[in-house]
C-alpha cells in the first residue's frame, strides 16, 4: 500500500465515479487501457485514500455506497466534506443541504492521509474553490491535479509548488477522445494533407450534471474560449472557428454529442465541407488520461524531474502552460513515459 500512487479526490461525482470503477475492473485487465504501463506503473499502482464532496446526499456515505460491489482495498473509504468558497451549485442547492467545513479542517484531514496528489474534480464554475484546493495542496505538501477549466497554473502557483518538490497539473482535463481532441486530430490530419481548413464549429450537446453547470453564461464563456483556442493551434493560418459546450438536454445522460461542420479549401481552391457527428460517453472518455498523467507525474517526483511536468499537462489538459500540437503532445508523452516492450 505505501508504495502506490495516494490519490485523494475532491469531487465524488461522475468521473470519480468512474474512475473508482477502472481501477477496481484493471487490478485483471488491460482491455480499453490506453496505456496499460506509464512510467512502469499499472493501475495496480495506485490507490484512493481520500474522497471529499458538499453535497450532503454524498458526504458521510462509503465509497461501496457509492460504487456498489467496490471490493477494492478503498472500498470502505467514507466521504468527507470539502471546502465550498463560491456560491454553492444550483443542483445541489435544489437537492438539499451542503456540507462544508472550513480551510483548516480540511487540510487538517487532507493531511492526515499523506496523499500524493490532490485530484481536482468538483463541478465546473466554482473557481474560487478551485484555488483554494490547490492552496490546501500546497500547504499539506502534494502535488495538485486541476480537472476544471478554473485557471489554477499560473508562474507563480508554479514557483511555489515546485520550490516544494511538487507538481500541479491542469488546466481543463482533455478527454481522451472528445470534443476537442477530435476536433483538434481533424484539422491536424487536414493541414498535414495541404488542406487550408478556413471555417469551422463544434456544437456540444451532453446529458449529465456537468454540461447542465456549464450552461451557466461566465463557464459556458470560459470553456468556448478554452476549446477554440486550443483548436486553432492546429492550423497554420488562422481560420473562423467556434467551440463550446451549447446545449444540455438530459435525454442524453453521461452521452456528449459533439456535432462539427468544417469548410476547407484544396487545389485550385475547390472546395471541401464535412458535416460530422461524435458520440461519446463523457465519464469515461477522462479516466484514461487521468491514470496516465498520475502515474506519469509520480515517475517524474520520484526521479526530481519536475521541469518536464509541462510534458504532461500539454498531453492532459486543454489550457496548458504550453500549447503544442496534439501530435506531438501524444508523442513527447509516450517518448517520456511509455515502453513500448512493456506493453503486453
Ligand atoms: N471527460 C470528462 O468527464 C471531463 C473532461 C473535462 C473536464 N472535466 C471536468 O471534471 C469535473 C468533474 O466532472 P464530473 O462529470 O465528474 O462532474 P459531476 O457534476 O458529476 O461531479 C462533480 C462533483 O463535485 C462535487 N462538488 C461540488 N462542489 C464541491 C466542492 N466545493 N468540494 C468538493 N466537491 C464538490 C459535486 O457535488 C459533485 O459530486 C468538471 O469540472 C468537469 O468540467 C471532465
Amino acid at each position: 500500500m505505501s508504495d502506490k500512487i495516494k490519490i485523494a479526490v475532491a469531487g465524488s461525482g461522475n468521473v470519480t465515479l468512474t474512475l473508482i470503477k477502472g481501477l477496481e475492473f484493471y487490478k485483471n485487465s488491460i482491455e480499453g487501457l490506453w496505456h496499460p504501463k506509464v512510467a512502469d506503473m499499472t493501475l495496480n499502482d495506485m490507490t484512493i485514500v481520500a474522497v471529499f464532496d458538499i453535497d450532503s446526499a454524498k458526504v458521510g456515505k462509503k465509497i461501496v455506497q457509492a460504487v456498489p460491489g467496490c471490493k477494492s482495498d478503498f472500498a470502505d473509504i467514507v466521504i468527507q466534506p470539502g471546502i465550498m468558497s463560491d456560491t454553492v451549485p444550483f443542483h445541489i442547492n435544489q437537492n438539499g443541504q451542503t456540507r462544508s467545513v472550513s480551510y483548516e479542517e480540511f487540510v487538517k484531514s487532507l493531511k492526515s492521509v499523506r496523499p500524493d496528489f490532490l485530484v481536482n474534480v468538483i463541478s465546473s464554475g466554482l473557481d474560487k474553490t478551485s484555488e483554494k484546493y490547490a492552496q490546501a495542496a500546497l500547504d499539506v505538501g502534494c502535488s495538485f491535479f486541476n480537472a476544471t477549466s478554473a485557471k489554477t497554473i499560473t508562474e507563480n502557483t508554479r514557483k511555489l509548488f515546485e520550490a516544494k518538490g511538487l507538481m500541479i497539473l491542469g488546466d481543463d482535463l482533455m478527454s481522451q477522445f472528445g470534443g476537442t481532441a477530435f476536433h483538434r486530430g481533424m484539422i491536424d490530419f487536414m493541414t498535414s494533407r495541404g488542406i487550408t481548413v478556413q471555417k469551422a464549429y463544434q456544437l456540444d450537446v451532453g446529458g449529465n450534471q456537468d454540461t447542465m453547470n456549464t450552461m451557466a453564461e461566465e463557464t459556458r464563456e470560459r470553456k468556448r474560449n478554452i476549446k477554440t483556442e486550443s483548436i486553432a493551434i492546429e492550423s497554420p493560418s488562422p481560420f473562423r472557428s467556434t467551440a463550446g459546450t451549447t446545449e444540455y438536454a438530459e435525454q442524453l445522460g453521461d452521452s456528449r454529442v459533439s456535432y462539427y461542420w468544417m469548410e476547407a479549401k484544396g487545389f485550385l481552391g475547390s472546395a471541401i465541407e464535412m458535416d460530422l457527428a461524435l458520440r461519446t460517453s463523457d465519464s469515461t472518455n477522462g479516466c484514461n488520461v487521468i491514470v496516465d498523467s498520475l502515474r506519469a507525474a509520480k515517475g517524474l517526483l520520484n526521479r526530481k524531474e519536475l521541469v518536464k511536468s509541462d510534458i504532461i499537462s500539454s498531453y492532459a489538459f486543454k489550457n496548458p502552460p504550453k500549447k503544442r500540437h496534439i501530435r506531438e503532445c501524444i508523442k513527447s508523452f509516450e517518448d517520456e513515459f511509455v515502453s513500448r516492450k512493456l506493453i503486453s
